[in-house]
């Protein structure tokens, strides 16, 4: 049976760790008893929403004073509103850190990291976020960049996010890796900080290459393992698509944090603004994986394509929305900026 969404009645404090004494309360406003809306597509006459790559963005003054004003306006929202940051950061804590459970196995937490369901899920959390964020500057056209951490010139965190008086900086970041030349490095030792650019470039396009092409030759390796109704909650592994995504959490948040807040934990990456740009690009990664041919395709399982989840939309209306609804990204009205594919021969 597909997994049935959250319960909207049960819903518990959340921890940093399974098992961690540390209790936070990651729970929406007002679910209990509320009405869910089933989802509904943009319509076709919307304008297409494009993801651009970071590292470029950053240099359009106009759209970083946009992203700018839309992330202003979402930190501005009262914390109780379901649109705003405080909110739209505990969605990933609720999901993650034990709040919520199955809706039908109240016994059974629910996990959406570790299984078949971590890319539809994350790519739902950015639609509506992405949404919410249009709609506070009434700007049916915006869009999220994407960290582009698979092409050399997009490796370090972009510019836009690193000026301490904006609504894109995080003040919990690994200050080690904020000087503007500093690529993110896919295998980093977690010591390791003066590896010349060159070799972090080169293992970075190794490294995507084994989690896209060698290693994943199949959905089961790519998108990890099936989770279906009444399963326990998935406790580690995942994916190659999920492996692949794991390090700039680490490699972003904060070295001397306690649970590496804000982009090192589950509970705590929502806060960072790069958190989105970030699984925007893990987003478009599922889509050029789909291009590279063989046998990776989508899974097409009922239970797979019937999981439904809870989010709130710009309207602050609860949307129950299912895996089937976003495995076309057409149709949600987004693509993505072509970007050459330089890993695509890194053969190691
Ligand atoms: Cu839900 Cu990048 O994690």
């Amino acid at each position: 049976r597909p997994i049935d969404g959250p319960s909207q009645d049960v819903c518990k404090l959340a921890t940093p760790s399974p098992g961690n004494p540390l209790q936070i309360e990651c729970c929406p406003p007002a679910m209990a008893g509320r009405e869910s809306k089933p989802f509904q597509f943009p319509s076709p006459s919307e304008p297409k929403r494009i993801r651009r790559p970071a590292h470029l963005a950053s240099q359009d003054k106009e759209y970083v004073e946009k992203y700018k004003l839309a992330m202003k306006r979402m930190k501005c929202l009262p914390p109780e509103d379901p649109r705003s940051f405080f909110q739209q950061a505990k969605v990933h804590c609720a999901y993650c850190n034990g709040s919520y459970v199955q809706s039908s196995h109240t016994n059974l937490g629910l996990q959406i990291h570790f299984s078949w369901l971590f890319l539809p899920f994350h790519r739902m959390y950015l639609h509506f976020y992405e949404r919410i964020l249009g709609s506070l500057i009434q700007d049916p056209t915006f869009a999220l960049p994407f960290w582009n951490w698979d092409h050399e010139d997009g490796m370090a965190i972009a510019e836009m996010f690193k000026d301490p008086e904006s609504p894109l900086f995080d003040g919990l970041r690994n200050v080690h890796h904020l000087p503007s030349n500093k690529p993110l490095d896919l295998r980093w030792d977690r010591v390791t900080e003066d590896k010349p650019f060159e070799r972090i470039r080169d293992d970075n396009y190794a490294r995507v290459y084994e989690l896209m092409v060698s290693g994943a030759q199949r959905r089961l390796e790519f998108f990890g393992p099936k989770y279906r109704a009444g399963d326990p909650p998935p406790a580690g592994g995942g994916g190659t698509s999920e492996r692949l995504h794991n390090m700039a959490h680490l490699w972003t948040g904060g070295h001397n944090q306690q649970f590496g807040e804000d982009m090192g934990n589950f509970y705590s990456a929502g806060r960072d603004p790069i958190f989105y740009v970030h699984h925007c690009n893990v987003d478009r990664l599922w889509n050029v994986w789909k291009t590279i041919g063989g046998f990776r395709f989508d899974f097409d399982d009922y239970d797979y394509l019937n999981t439904s989840f809870l989010f709130y939309d710009e309207n602050s209306d609860l949307i129950k929305i299912k895996v089937k609804d976003v495995l076309d990204p057409q149709a949600l009205g987004l693509e993505y900026e072509d970007r050459p594919i330089p890993w695509r021969n890194s053969r190691p």
